[in-house]
């Protein structure tokens, strides 16, 4: 089995429910503390033994890959001083990862920031996190217990947590076998289906390992949902051979794309680093 050295990070989005803050700057960049979002995602996925980060970006998102290169004029003025362990993180991100880049020219859903990122990844399987939603874990990080999984059944896999069913308009929805401890076969998944259609209240979040036959499918799926090509939809029809799992992880998760959620993230770290 191929083991799953990249991960890709849609990045493309205009992030409008954070805006005039995301007007110049990506919302991938906004900080929960002293990190980017994204910085959080990219730090899981290292854990989870990944080195390379391909990156799905589009126009007004330089400073993503500014975030994740030498600042030379930073380092000269900083080197020596007691202000240089400030560095150390992120230099150990830049030195140890390879970065990848590519754009999607218009947005066509995150299906299509997938198929977009195909060229960075090639004939490999491969996890996704999108940044919005921040996973903490006291043990493993989410990625970490999903390679796990990957490497026991060689199958695609989705993340899920058991949300209000009042919220199911918000999520890909999952039904299906438990085939193990929080381990489920999939054998449907709607994307934002209202309450009264849903299945379960069992909700895709913003982590995914997906095996590479995922971007043909991908190629022949249709727009769904608001017009957009879903990745939930792509992943049904790799359901249909039993092919695709998920996984009720152990862990929180905030969903950093809702004000209320980035401020629920940032108060829990903050109490974090004061412990
Ligand atoms: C996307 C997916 C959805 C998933 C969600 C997790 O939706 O389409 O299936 O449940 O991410 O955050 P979005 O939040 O981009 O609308």
């Amino acid at each position: 089995m191929k083991e799953i050295n990249k991960c890709l990070f849609p990045a493309a989005g205009y992030g409008t429910r954070f805006l005039p803050a995301t007007k110049a700057i990506p919302k991938e960049m906004l900080p929960i503390l002293t990190k980017p979002l994204i910085q959080y995602g990219v730090e899981e996925a290292k854990l989870a033994g990944m080195n390379t980060m391909a990156i799905v970006t589009g126009r007004g998102k330089r400073s993503i890959e500014d975030h994740f290169d030498i600042s030379y004029e930073l380092e000269h003025q900083i080197k020596g001083t007691s202000k240089e362990h400030y560095l150390t993180k992120i230099r150990n991100l830049i030195n140890n990862l390879t970065f990848t880049y590519v754009r999607q020219k218009s947005m066509r859903g995150l299906g299509d920031a997938i198929l977009t990122g195909k060229s960075l990844i090639g004939d490999e399987p491969f996890a996704v996190v999108l940044a919005d939603d921040l996973c903490v874990s006291k043990d493993s990080g989410v990625l970490s217990q999903m390679v796990q999984v990957y490497k026991k059944y060689g199958k695609s896999i989705v993340a899920i947590e058991t949300i209000d069913k009042n919220d199911t308009n918000k999520y890909g929805i999952i039904e299906g076998k438990l085939i193990e401890e929080n381990i489920y076969e999939v054998s449907n998944m709607i994307e934002k289906p209202e309450p009264q259609n849903a299945p379960t209240n069992l909700a895709i979040i913003g982590r995914y390992i997906l095996t590479p036959e995922i971007f043909d499918i991908l190629q022949r799926t249709k727009p769904g949902v608001g017009g957009e090509v879903q990745i939930t939809d792509a992943l049904l029809t790799l359901s249909k051979e039993d092919k695709v799992l998920a996984l009720k992880f152990d862990g929180e998760r905030f969903d950093c794309g809702s004000l209320d959620g980035f401020m629920k993230a940032t108060n829990y770290l903050y109490k974090q680093e004061q412990n």
